[in-house]
């Protein structure tokens, strides 16, 4: 398959790969690379296949904002009406930066801190995704100090296998994730005691990069039978949280589209009151992404090629710790000899690959793009190896928007002190 033609709005035009109407080279000159470049109007299609296929029905997207945080992004959705789905004060800081409803809000995580606690009850966030009996104790404490009433989903543990990578999924037993589905009544009841405690809903996630519904509807099913149970105790929910966790296409996958996804979790929803909060992350904003990368060097050892470029496992960690396939091209179609080449960045590890054994054609200077790059990239780069991050560029509607410039060497040690030496 050729990368492009799974990616809405990145296609080839005379032999140059574009972002929308702006080839990838030309973006390369302006910005300079590694850089990540977004298309809005990918992320808007993405975003309103969530929300079309909602219509009629009470409904909050939340968007994870782990999958990628940059400021304008969420601007971007929260126009579109989007809620966010947070992990950590920092988040809650950037969503409300870029003009997010903190009513919209939901705030997951295994590990919320008093702090964390207590400026989302002062901002009045939609409500909290509670992991454990301890959290909800130390939310009630917080919330009776600040004189207010905090919003509480359980976020159960529904015991479904998701069929993901393991370290992506999060909806087994053994997992950290959530309430055991089978306790999570006596903390409801318990919840429902605390006079400092709203509980409004049921949440899980159950992992990430689901390519079949069953496991979602199967935990959907799980959360339906807990909401009858609790009814049948004098507790009712507004809400249901389903998660985020809806697939993309990377190579070959054929996830079901939000729609056919959607339209069989509201058959199963029909003639229930709550409304229905959903928390996708990469289904939004993966494939409306691309990394840069411009080539260094290219190298043989033996039969072996490298195409050695400027961005790295620093920049892109998903190759190095999932063994992830992303789509590569080259930026512009090139004469050069045919090579099966590994894709690698300047890091000195082994493990600091972009792409494995891929048949391209291809000249140091050429610009090469990794699709797929736009869930879980920028958020998950580092300095590793004092490498600068990468900038990021949103292209809308013919224009190329810098949305984070590129770090600078001052950056890298802003913050850091030499010893006094007297
Ligand atoms: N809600 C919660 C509570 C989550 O933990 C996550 C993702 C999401 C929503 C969004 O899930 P999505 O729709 O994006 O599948 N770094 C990994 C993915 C980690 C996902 C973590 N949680 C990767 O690059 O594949």
């Amino acid at each position: 398959m050729s990368g492009v033609e799974a990616f809405a709005h990145f296609s080839r035009r005379d032999g140059e790969l574009c972002a929308e109407q702006l080839t990838l080279n030309g973006l390369g000159d302006q910005f300079g690379t590694p850089c990540y470049i977004y298309s809005a109007a990918a992320l808007r299609d993405n975003f309103d296949a969530y929300t079309e296929a909602l219509s009629g029905r009470d409904h909050l997207v939340c968007y994870a904002v782990k999958a990628c945080s940059n400021i304008a992004i969420l601007q971007l959705l929260a126009e579109r009406g989007a809620g966010f789905d947070i992990v950590s004060a920092g988040e809650l800081e950037r969503v409300l930066l870029a003009g997010g409803d903190p009513a919209k809000v939901v705030f997951s995580g295994v590990a919320k801190t008093a702090a964390e606690m207590r400026r989302a009850l002062e901002v009045g966030i939609h409500c909290f995704n509670v992991e454990s009996a301890a959290e909800l104790e130390v939310l009630a404490t917080v919330a009776a100090e600040l004189g207010l009433r905090a919003p509480v989903s359980l976020r159960v543990n529904p015991d479904v296998d998701a069929g993901t990578h393991p370290y992506i999924s999060t909806g087994l037993k053994e997992n950290k994730f959530g309430i055991a589905i089978d306790g999570a009544e006596a903390i409801y009841q318990r919840a429902a005691e605390l006079a400092s405690i709203n509980v409004v809903g049921v949440d899980c996630h159950i992992g990430s990069q689901l390519t079949d519904a069953t496991p979602l509807l199967d935990a959907l099913e799980r959360l339906l039978a807990l909401v009858d149970r609790l009814a049948a105790q004098g507790i009712e929910l507004d809400h249901i949280d389903l998660g985020g966790g809806l697939g993309v296409r990377y190579r070959d996958e054929q996830p079901p589209t939000a729609d056919d996804y959607l339209s069989q979790v509201l058959t199963r929803l029909a003639g229930r009151p709550q409304r229905l909060v959903l928390e996708p992350g990469r289904s939004i904003v993966a494939n409306a992404g691309v990394l840069l990368t411009e080539t260094i060097y290219l190298k043989q050892s033996g039969d072996k090629h490298f195409a050695i470029v400027d961005a790295a496992m620093n920049d892109m960690l998903r190759p190095s710790l999932y063994q992830a396939w992303m789509a590569l091209e080259n930026a512009a179609t090139s004469q050069a000899p045919e090579h099966c080449y590994d894709v690698v960045g300047p890091v000195c590890e082994t493990g600091d690959w972009l792409a494995k054994e891929r048949l391209l054609r291809v000249s140091p200077g050429d610009r090469l793009v990794l699709f797929s790059a736009g869930a879980y990239g920028f958020t998950m780069a580092s300095n590793y190896n004092s490498r600068t991050r990468a900038a990021e560029v949103l292209v809308d509607a013919g224009r190329a928007h810098l949305i984070r410039a590129r770090e600078t060497l001052a950056d890298l040690t802003r913050g850091e002190q030499l010893l006094g030496r007297d």
